[in-house]
């Protein structure tokens, strides 16, 4: 583990901990301690200094730890997550398991990130990712039967990320075509699905989440579209990210395993229930154009139906961006 993040380890339950203290415990000098706390505080975290005293954090601080978050998980989906990782710092939880040379045959790949210095948004966009602060995970899993109706897949995990932050206790929150999760017109959570092919010709997908839990102001001046996190939804601070994590994983694993059999059918009720565009006047942004129309809900492939110049358009995920109109 990196020296910042041993020396945070020492830091987390906001006790005071003496330079010379957490130096001994690592084998490092006082100063590699006190770099390693500048390092901390450049991440965002409040490390306080007293003379006499030491260091200790503003607030106590609980990392996530896949202990904690395979015992938050209903067993019959634990079993089904084969290797859960979790990591100080990553370019983007994506990335690493698109990257990750084995999957295992079977069940699922977890990786969980305290941040993300390249982290993905759909269309190119980046997904702020500060430390310690919010949610940033992605499973992996080789598909049996090829990448064929993975648009609908995407519209499910949106419906999966809802129920799981519904039952963390949300209310008010919608869907906005394909998998936005939204709570008063702005976004809390981020889908990104992407795919790849393995050496021996299975197709590997790879879903990630980005879910602002309590995002520091600071970082939030760097996000570029209406945006809220948990703390604001639930009017309260978020104790738990790892029993969060649990239920996230859970409700994704269930997603994606209902999906395979039953496609997206199981998820309809729901999107229906939590659609926020059905209804509204949008305007669709195709390469060189833009469309404007009436949306009329989705078909049973997950494709979004437009009413717009005399006839109902389909219109598929990833090909368009979808705005309302003020
Ligand atoms: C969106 O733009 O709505 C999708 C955001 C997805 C962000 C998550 S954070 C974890 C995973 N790793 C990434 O690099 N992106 C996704």
């Amino acid at each position: 583990m990196e020296t910042r993040f041993a020396v945070l380890a020492h830091l987390a339950d906001g006790q005071f901990r003496s330079g010379e203290h957490i130096a001994g415990a690592l084998g490092l000098s006082r100063a590699a301690v006190w770099k390693s706390v500048a390092s901390l505080r450049a991440l965002g975290l409040p490390v306080d200094a007293v003379r006499g005293r030491g260091y200790r954090l503003a607030q106590p601080f609980r990392l996530l730890a896949a202990e904690a978050i395979l015992a938050g998980m209903a067993p019959a989906r634990r079993a089904r997550v084969v290797r859960l990782e979790i990591l100080p710092l990553l370019d983007s939880t994506n990335a690493h398991l698109l990257r990750t040379p084995a999957l295992p045959a079977e069940g699922f790949a977890v990786c969980l990130a305290e941040s993300q210095s390249r982290g993905r948004g759909r269309r190119g966009r980046d997904w702020v990712s500060p430390f310690g602060a919010n949610l940033y995970l992605s499973l992996a899993t080789l598909l049996e039967a090829g990448p064929a109706g993975l648009d609908g897949l995407s519209l499910a995990v949106g419906v999966g990320l809802a129920r799981a932050l519904e039952r963390a206790g949300a209310g008010g929150l919608g869907l906005k075509w394909p998998n936005d999760v939204i709570w008063r017109g702005r976004k809390l959570a981020g889908v990104l699905i992407e795919l790849s092919t393995d050496r021996d010709g299975r197709a590997r997908l790879v879903v990630g989440v980005g879910l602002n839990v309590q995002m520091p102001p600071a970082a939030a001046t760097g996000i570029d579209q209406p945006w809220c996190d948990l703390r604001e939804v639930l009017a309260q601070p978020v104790a738990d990210r790892n029993a969060l994590a649990a239920q996230v994983i859970d409700e994704l694993v269930a997603t994606v395993e209902a999906f395979a059999v039953e496609g997206l059918a199981p998820f309809m009720a729901d999107w229906e229930r939590l659609d926020v565009l059905r209804g509204c006047v949008v305007e669709l942004q195709r390469p060189g154009r833009a469309v404007t129309g009436t949306v009329r809900g989705i078909d049973a492939a997950g494709a979004l139906l437009l009413e717009a110049d005399g006839g109902l358009q389909r219109v598929t995920s990833g090909e368009v961006s979808v705005r309302a109109r003020p």
